[in-house]
């Protein structure tokens, strides 16, 4: 695809967003539905590439997905003990969450089953599953000493004992990788977390019947003979695409914008509370459940934003929301300082040192750390017009575009990769900027 041009917008931002599905909730959905016996009909499904390639990997294993409309699909399975040997490589694309989770779900299988994916999937760390799913008995070959794509599961000698795993990252795709696991393993598996990060396949995991036991920081999953699936699944608007929304109306003077049917599950809010503590004017309307997820519209105003600072334990909250925080940061007055933030340089690509070398064309104010960063916020900033490589990472090149239109445009090399989580991204934005 071309560049795209994004030109900076004179007016403040005003409109409803209806905000599209939840990817971590999407691909969840997909998945344990594979696991039912009984069709799950799943409704504002999120249609992007990331969720396109579970649906392919659940499909390669024999599921049975009829595509009703972009966000509205039945998935019938053969039961927790039917999976398929697949015929093909399993191929998750650019997506983590696909292959993580299913390293998890296909390490109990009796057949064996290879993962491939794109390019940044190859560069990105599997060992932190690979490692406790091989102390609960499996068998994982993986290049570079059992850490990266290429990855096959051989079926292991004797069914997966249970393991209580102290996680040494706060990881939703780890922990949801062991659960997912613990679900056919002897036993008890149980996982404990430093942080508490987002819980969505237990939630799920609960409306298809199954009992955790939590204490603490940690959740426990017992062996199951069958999962009860429910008639309907409704996905919950993406709290993480939403994001952008939430940024780009606090810092446009003369915003208001009403972002409609969000995800506000506790365990992603972390933007709301930084966004607040910021002194952004958020508010919560018409909150409600959709399925076992809490929802809400939220109205973002204009307001004068100052810095703050924020660390590890608010970090599994808001991790995949860093890049669009630091715009809001880049506006604010004061150093906003951000720490505990290592794992950004494992995500689809490195987003510390991204931010670093393509926000600083636009306005020079920010300071990579090797595990944070210092963003120098202020009113008389200097923005300019630059061109900046998105590295093809989807929440690098939407958070480009908000700085864009908030600073003095942008045009973003590699515009595509939104396709992996919100592929209306660039017509919605055209949108609210006519
Ligand atoms: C996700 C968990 C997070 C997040 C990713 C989606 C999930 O990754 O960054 O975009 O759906 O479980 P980690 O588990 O690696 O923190």
């Amino acid at each position: 695809m071309a560049n795209k041009t994004i030109e900076h917008v004179e007016k403040g931002l005003r409109g409803t967003l209806v905000i599209p599905g939840d990817k971590s909730v999407s691909h969840r959905s997909v998945m344990l539905s594979a696991l039912g016996d009984t069709p799950v009909h799943i409704t504002n499904f999120l249609p992007s590439a990331d969720c396109l390639s579970t649906v392919g990997v659940m499909q390669a294993l024999g599921a049975k997905v009829d595509i009703h409309s972009e966000t509205e699909l039945t998935v019938q399975g053969n039961g927790l003990h039917g999976l398929q040997e697949p015929e093909t490589i399993l191929d998750a694309g650019n997506s983590g969450t696909t292959l993580r989770l299913m390293m998890g779900m296909l390490a109990p299988q009796k057949f064996v089953s290879t993962f491939t994916g794109d390019s940044s999937l190859h560069k990105r760390p599997m060992g932190r599953v690979i490692k406790p799913l091989t102390a609960m008995g499996a068998k994982l070959a993986g290049r570079a000493g059992n850490t990266k794509l290429p990855i096959t599961v051989i079926p292991a000698d004797k069914p997966l004992q249970g393991i209580t795993y102290e996680m040494p990252v706060a990881s939703a795709q780890v922990k949801s990788a062991i659960l997912l696991a613990g679900l056919f393993a002897q036993g008890t598996t149980t996982v404990v977390e430093p942080y508490k990060s987002r819980n969505h396949t237990e939630l799920m995991l609960e409306s298809f019947g199954v009992k955790l036991d939590y204490k603490d920081n940690a959740i426990s999953i017992q062996a199951q003979d069958k999962l009860t699936a429910p008639e309907e699944l409704i996905v919950p608007g993406d709290i993480s695409s939403a994001a952008f929304w939430l940024v780009a109306g606090s810092i446009i003077p003369g915003s208001d914008l009403l972002l409609q049917n969000v995800g506000i599950n506790e365990t992603r809010t972390g933007i709301i509370d930084v966004l607040l503590t910021m002194g952004a004017d958020i508010t919560m309307e018409n909150q409600r459940n959709s399925g076992s997820e809490p929802v809400a519209d939220i109205r973002v105003r204009y307001a004068k934003l100052h810095s703050t600072s924020f660390g590890a334990d608010i970090m599994p909250r808001l991790i995949d929301e860093i890049p669009v925080i630091t715009v809001a940061a880049m506006f604010a007055e004061g150093d906003t300082v951000i720490t505990g933030a290592g794992e950004l340089r494992v995500k689809e690509t490195d987003r510390i040192q991204a931010i670093s070398d393509q926000f600083n064309k636009l306005c020079p104010c920010i300071e990579a750390q090797p595990e944070g960063l210092v963003i120098h916020g202020s009113d008389s900033n200097k923005w300019q017009q630059a061109k900046c490589f998105s590295y093809d990472d989807h929440r690098i090149a939407m958070s480009l575009a908000i700085a864009g239109i908030a600073g003095a445009g942008v045009e973003i090399e590699e515009p595509d990769c939104v396709r992996i989580s919100y592929p209306d991204f660039y017509q919605q934005l055209e949108a609210l900027c006519k």
